[in-house]
């Protein structure tokens, strides 16, 4: 049935359509009548809860940042089967992102290129929103920057987001590492990260029961990189790493060079990102003590993809291109493979 859904999505402009369908979804799960038809057209599979810093999840099958930016579609999300939702990334104020267009799908290769910039309405509007979040479901709150905050302001900007999301998230992401925000990615840096892992973390510990940060990293990072990161999650105890955002490579793609010139800058997901975001996911691992969690995010289009993740050493799985290319029926496959499998 997704099929038939996709195929009239996939006519209209991206982003139009991410739109739409997120809308028709919260609609028909916000009443009795289409709550019911949903459920019934669409049973959710039962599946093995986990803990993960110190966290219970319903299951390990979650919504990748960006999708639900603003805390709107959480709950309907949830009702599909998703285990956690990761909202945002939201910045102090709101602001636009970049021009239109700024999503573009390259079908032939299972991916998008997105440049959206970090269109939110801001922390504020999110945090409102989730202050009536169902019990049971993992909320992430993905922080970000302004962009009109310099870099070496950023650090407030992340401070601002945490406090405002505190009560009413059960976990961080810190995101340092989309392409669409100028010299963001600069703070993946050593020095620039650990000021700013340092200063949440000092919030963090100052209140009575802490929350989980994860950092979230960039696929297009060396070694070395890695290895810096992998101290400064140790030194300042953070919870683990969101592996991986989206990438600055173009390389590989069947989708010809002049239209992928034609669409332009921007992070590319999906299909052609697997391979390199679960090779940053066993670098993790194999780098990191058990004791810290990795989700694995990056190209996961089915059941056999997130038990390549979970292999690597990922304890939970995010979708969002997967999700958009072939619905929630990924997410229910997912969840009977991790029933039956174990992985
Ligand atoms: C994203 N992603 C993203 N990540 C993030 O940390 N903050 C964000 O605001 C966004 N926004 C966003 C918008 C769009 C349109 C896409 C496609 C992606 C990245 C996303 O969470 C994920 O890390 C990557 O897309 C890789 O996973 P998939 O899409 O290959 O499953």
């Amino acid at each position: 049935m997704y099929a038939i859904i996709r195929f009239f999505l996939f006519l209209l402009p991206a982003e139009m359509a991410h739109n739409f369908s997120l809308s028709a979804l919260n609609f028909v799960a916000g009443n009795a009548l289409g709550g019911f038809l949903l459920d019934w057209l669409h049973p959710t599979v039962p599946a093995d809860a986990a803990v993960v810093a110190g966290l219970r999840f319903e299951n390990r099958v979650g919504v990748a940042a960006g999708l639900d930016k603003n805390a709107r579609y959480y709950a309907a999300l949830w009702r599909l089967g998703f285990g956690f939702v990761e909202i945002g990334t939201v910045t102090p104020m709101p602001q636009m992102g970049n021009a239109q267009p700024r999503l573009f799908r390259l079908r032939a290769d299972g991916a998008i290129i997105n440049r959206m910039g970090f269109n939110n309405e801001g922390v504020d509007v999110a945090a409102a929103r989730l202050r009536n979040r169902p019990k049971g479901l993992i909320i992430g709150g993905n922080i970000g920057k302004n962009k009109d905050t310099p870099n070496d302001r950023a650090l407030r900007d992340y401070e601002i987001c945490f406090e405002r999301l505190f009560d009413v998230v059960d976990y961080f992401t810190v995101n340092v590492s989309s392409p669409n925000t100028p010299n963001l990615r600069e703070l993946q840096e050593k020095d620039a990260l650990e000021g700013i892992l340092v200063g949440l973390q000092a919030i963090n510990q100052s209140k009575p029961k802490p929350k989980p940060i994860f950092l979230k990293i960039a696929p297009d990072l060396n070694d070395e990189q890695l290895n810096d990161v992998v101290y400064l999650v140790q030194k300042t105890q953070i919870a683990g790493v969101v592996a991986t955002n989206t990438t600055v490579a173009r390389a590989g793609l069947r989708t010809t060079a002049a239209r992928v010139a034609q669409m332009g800058a921007g992070g590319l997901s999906g299909l052609p990102l697997s391979g390199r975001s679960t090779e940053v996911v066993a670098f993790l691992r194999k780098n990191l003590p058990q004791t810290y969690a990795i989700i694995g995010v990056g190209g996961i289009f089915s059941a056999q993809d997130a038990a390549q993740k979970i292999d690597a050493g990922a304890d939970l799985v995010q979708l969002y291109t997967g999700f958009v290319y072939k619905g929630s029926p990924l997410v229910q496959n997912i969840k009977k493979m991790l029933r039956t499998q174990k992985v």
